[in-house]
């Protein structure tokens, strides 16, 4: 009787083993599926640096597309006004998208294009720099201003240096920009 018991325990313990072991040998579908649709889903955004990428991308737009892109640069005693834009409404779109979001960089002092004494100057003035940001129907009008006469200095040569990338294109991305006397 005893070993009648055991007989039926062990192929009761067996049938188990055989019912539940494809679900443990299978966990990778589930787990494939999973990963699958964290890394399709975000299309690969999921790293940390996904904002500075789309940063990056919507330069990378702009200066493709620099030929469709007018500008105007009014030097005032504290600062700039400039107006930037485009008859492309995609362009014009991305321009508005790239102040807003240069100017949220601004000012949480997250600096980008760092390489380049210039930028990173600018961001290490960041909390001295005001800027207003209107859109217009083809782009962007920006007011940017200073108390501090060296930040009025850095925000007059960024100006410039806008209207040499929309002239020159990814050459002149790719050159460093000296910063101005501090007198
Ligand atoms: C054709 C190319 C580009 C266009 C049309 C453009 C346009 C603009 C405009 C309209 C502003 C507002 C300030 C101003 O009008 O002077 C601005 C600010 C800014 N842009 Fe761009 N940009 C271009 C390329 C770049 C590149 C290559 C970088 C760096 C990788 C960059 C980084 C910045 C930063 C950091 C600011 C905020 C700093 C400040 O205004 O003082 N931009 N950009």
């Amino acid at each position: 009787m005893n070993k009648k018991r055991l007989m039926t325990w062990l192929i009761g313990a067996l049938m188990l083993v055989g019912m539940s072991g494809p679900l443990w040998a299978q966990p990778g579908p589930q787990g494939k599926g999973l990963h699958g649709k964290g890394s399709q889903g975000k299309g690969g955004g999921m790293s940390k640096d996904a904002a500075p990428k789309s940063d990056m991308e919507l330069i990378r737009f702009l200066l493709g597309h620099r030929k469709e892109i007018k500008r105007s640069v009014t030097n005032l005693p504290n600062g700039v006004v400039t107006v930037t834009e485009s008859a492309n409404p995609q362009v014009a779109a991305v321009l508005q998208t790239h102040v807003v979001s240069m100017k949220k960089r601004v000012e949480e002092v997250r600096p980008i294009h760092a390489r380049d004494p210039l930028f990173a100057e600018i961001f290490r003035n960041a909390r001295k720099i005001n800027m207003l940001v209107q859109p217009t129907a083809t782009g962007v009008k920006v007011v940017e201003t200073s108390n501090d006469p060296y930040a009025v200095k850095l925000i007059q040569m960024h100006a410039v240096v806008v209207s040499l990338f929309i002239q020159n294109g990814q050459a002149e991305a790719m050159k460093n920009h000296p910063v101005p006397n501090r007198n």
